[in-house]
């Protein structure tokens, strides 16, 4: 692979720039490039709408300029075809260090250094592909499935303690957040009674308002928690996947607590959101929510539409472009870093007929919600049970479950990488 550091890249983004700007002057003339948008746009005028800006951008320019926090010029991608096309492309890196963050955002620092060892996320192949080898079994849909009934149980249990606090009761704290906090614990082997620990620094990493040292002092806290953990279960191993992962000898104790940082903040924070504002979301469109009550093998469909319909991950994912590429009708040159709108593209009509439209009996299959290519979301069959069983017996528990506040009233998740409610007050 041509291993293209950004900054050799540079100087022809800068060329480019200059170009425009003389040629803005020579020729007034002629029409005036669109000017770049500065910064990814995450202003919201609906709780459950992409912001309305991306939607025009899609229809006029799916493939526009865009201005990251730290100065530099690179693109955002806001069709479905665009940005399937890029994740599919290996000429499109995810390689950590060649990535700009398209907000001021503390996790993804400015210029991020290279991925920590088992942190694949970060990666390119052949890297990549020797981490995801190592753990592609143990997420298959054949694995989740034997995961369901343990699923069913936590869930029961998380609604027994609901009901027993009473109405109201705020629904992430009670329902959305511990249900796939416990299973991703119990699956890779770290203690939930550690919970409040790791749930806080996982919390500060995703701020978007977090400052550098914060995040950065987060996330090495959770690294330190985990390779402890890691040290101590190659002492006494246990029936987990940390374990598993340790006795298969193919990875050192530092790069199985990457993977295990990685796990642990992808496999909660994700879902829970997805619980969250679907809950929200389901209770402000009662016909839809009538049809799931209704029938309740409806929910694998529903699932499927409230992921594309919601589409959490509303920061990036970002690629950077290896050599010059083709895209749209644009050249993106060697270097420059491609932001794509998953919400938007999941929007695009070219690909979902009424797209603004939440309706649990469309076929979504093909949505981008868990991205797409060699990084799709590797923890995608887990996350289908745990919502498939939550939203089921949730509504099934509590037939008159209703928000406890006004709508309006209801606190968004604008200013986290990943998109949700931070709370969601709801009464039966
Ligand atoms: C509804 C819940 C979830 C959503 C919407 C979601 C979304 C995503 C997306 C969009 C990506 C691709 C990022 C990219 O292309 O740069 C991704 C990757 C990933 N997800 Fe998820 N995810 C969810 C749940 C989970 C769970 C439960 C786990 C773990 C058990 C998990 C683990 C991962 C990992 C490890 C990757 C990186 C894969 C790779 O680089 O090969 N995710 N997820």
């Amino acid at each position: 692979m041509a291993g293209v550091c950004w900054k050799r890249s540079a100087p022809p983004n800068e060329d480019r720039e200059r170009k425009e700007h003389v040629m803005a002057k020579i020729m007034p003339t002629t029409v005036a490039p669109m000017p770049p948008v500065d910064g990814l746009p995450i202003e919201r005028s609906d709780p459950f709408d992409p912001p309305a800006v991306l939607a025009a951008l899609r229809e006029e320019r799916p493939i526009s300029r865009l201005r990251y926090p730290d100065g530099s010029l690179g693109w955002l991608v806001t069709s479905y075809p665009l940005a399937r096309a890029v994740l599919a492309d290996p000429r499109f890196s995810r390689r950590r260090e060649l990535q700009r963050a398209p907000r001021r955002i503390a996790f993804e620092e400015e210029h991020p250094g290279p991925s920590e060892p088992g942190f694949f996320i970060g990666m390119d192949p052949p890297e990549h592909t020797r981490y995801r080898r190592q753990l592609t079994s143990h997420f298959t849909v054949r694995r989740m499935r034997e995961l369901e009934d343990r699923i069913a149980r936590i869930t029961a249990e998380h609604l027994d303690a609901m009901e027993r606090h009473g109405s109201p009761a705020d629904l992430v704290a009670e329902f959305a957040l511990p249900i796939p906090s416990l299973v991703i614990c119990e699956l890779l082997g770290v203690p939930y009674t550690d919970r409040e620990k790791f749930q806080h620094d996982t919390r500060v990493l995703l701020h978007l308002e977090s400052t550098f040292e914060e995040a950065m002092g987060a996330l090495v806290s959770l690294r330190q928690y985990l390779h402890g953990l890691v040290v101590r279960k190659r002492a006494e191993p246990a029936d987990d996947l940390i374990s598993t992962l340790i006795s298969g000898g193919a990875l050192d104790d530092e790069e199985i607590a990457g993977i295990a940082v990685l796990l642990l903040i992808a496999g909660h924070e994700t879902t829970a959101n997805m619980l969250g504002l679907g809950t929200f979301a389901l209770l402000r469109h009662p016909d839809q929510l009538a049809a799931l009550r209704a029938d309740p093998l409806l929910v694998e469909n529903a699932v499927e539409e409230l992921l594309r319909y919601l589409t959490i991950v509303h920061i990036g994912p970002t690629r950077a472009a290896l050599e010059d590429v083709e895209l749209g009708g644009e050249v993106v040159r060697a270097g420059e870093v491609v932001t794509l709108s998953l919400p938007a593209a999941n929007r695009d009509p070219e690909r979902f007929e009424d797209p603004e439209e939440l309706d649990l009996r469309r076929s979504a299959t093909g949505h981008l919600a868990f991205g797409h290519g060699i990084h799709q979301c590797l923890g995608q069959q887990l996350a289908r049970i745990e919502m498939r069983t939550g939203f089921n017996a949730l509504f099934s528990r509590f037939p008159n479950l209703r928000l406890a506040v006004e709508p309006e009233d209801v606190q968004l998740r604008t200013d986290m990488a990943i998109y949700g409610v931070h709370s969601l007050p709801v009464a039966w």
